[in-house]
C-alpha cells in the first residue's frame, strides 16, 4: 500500500489539474449510509419513492420516507476527514473541482468552493408549479406532503429523482471539467448509475490518470482505475494530504 501511495503522490504533485468525482462512500465515516451495499438505503427503503412518477401520484407516502432518511437523518451529520481533505487541497491548489454525485451539502459545510452538484442537493425544496425555492427550515415538514405556501402545491427537494433528467448545467460543467483533469480522483462510488457513472470516463479518454479509493472494488476498478488504493477515504484522503502538504 505504501508505494500505492506514493505513486498517487507523485501523480498528484506533478499534475496541474486534479479533479475529485464523489459518491456516497465518501459521506459513510459522517454517519450517512450508501445506497447499496448490505448497510445500504436501499436495503431498507423502496427506491420506488424517488422515482419522479411515484413521487407524483404518492407524495405523501414519498415525503414520509424523503424526511425520515434526507431531512431527519442527513440534518445531523457533519464532514469528516475526508470531506475536509478535499477542502484543503482545493485551498492549496491542489485541486480544481469536485464533481458530487451526494445530495447532502458536506462537501460545502467543509469549505469546498467548486461543487458540481451532478444530482442536485436535498437543502433546497422546490414548487414545480411556481419554481420558488425554499429551505427545509422555511417549510413544515411535520405536515406531509409540504405544499407551497402561495400555490398550494406539493414541494419537491431539489435533486434529482429516478426518471428525472440530469440538470443540463450540471451535466456540460461536469463534462468539461473531466475533460481539462489529468488527474481524476474516483472516491466512494460505484459507478452504477446513469448517466453519472459515464462522467469518469470522459476524464480517462482524454488521458487522465484515475486514482480510486475505496475500501471494495467498484465497477471501475479493472476497467478504467489506474491506482486503487484500498481503504476508507477519510484515513486515505487524511494521509494523501499529509504528504502532499509535507514531503
Ligand atoms: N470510504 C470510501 N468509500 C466507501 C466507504 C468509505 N468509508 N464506505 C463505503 N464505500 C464505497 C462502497 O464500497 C461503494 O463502492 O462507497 C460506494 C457507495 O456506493 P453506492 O451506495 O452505490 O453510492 P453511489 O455510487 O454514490 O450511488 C450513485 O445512486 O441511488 C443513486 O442517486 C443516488 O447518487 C446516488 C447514485
Amino acid at each position: 500500500m505504501d508505494k500505492t501511495i506514493d505513486k498517487a503522490i507523485e501523480v498528484l504533485k506533478k499534475s496541474n489539474h486534479t479533479t475529485a468525482f464523489t459518491g456516497a462512500g465518501i459521506s459513510v465515516e459522517s454517519g450517512i449510509p450508501p445506497f447499496r451495499g448490505p448497510e445500504g438505503l436501499w436495503s431498507k427503503y423502496d427506491p420506488q419513492v424517488l422515482d419522479i412518477d411515484y413521487f407524483h401520484n404518492h407524495p405523501s407516502e414519498s415525503w414520509k420516507v424523503i424526511k425520515e432518511i434526507f431531512y431527519d437523518f442527513f440534518a445531523g451529520a457533519a464532514p469528516n476527514p475526508a470531506h475536509k481533505a478535499l477542502a484543503v487541497m482545493e485551498k492549496n491548489g491542489l485541486l480544481s473541482a469536485i464533481i458530487t454525485q451526494n445530495i447532502d451539502n458536506l462537501h460545502q459545510k467543509a469549505g469546498s468552493k467548486k461543487v458540481i452538484e451532478y444530482h442536485g442537493n436535498s437543502q433546497k425544496l422546490i414548487c414545480p408549479h411556481c419554481q420558488k425555492q425554499f429551505t427545509p427550515d422555511e417549510t413544515d415538514l411535520n405536515n406531509l406532503p409540504p405544499l407551497c405556501p402561495d400555490d398550494r402545491n406539493v414541494l419537491k427537494p431539489d435533486f434529482v429523482f429516478f426518471g428525472e433528467p440530469i440538470p443540463g448545467t450540471a451535466h456540460l460543467l461536469s463534462s468539461e471539467e473531466s475533460q481539462n483533469a489529468e488527474v481524476f480522483l474516483l472516491i466512494g462510488t460505484t459507478g452504477e448509475v446513469m448517466p453519472a457513472a459515464m462522467i469518469p470516463g470522459f476524464a480517462k479518454d482524454n488521458g487522465a490518470t484515475i486514482i480510486e479509493i475505496n475500501p471494495d472494488e467498484s465497477h471501475y476498478t479493472n476497467q478504467i482505475t489506474d491506482i486503487f488504493l484500498k481503504g476508507k477515504a477519510g484515513e486515505i484522503l487524511s494521509e494523501l494530504l499529509r504528504k502532499l502538504l509535507t514531503d
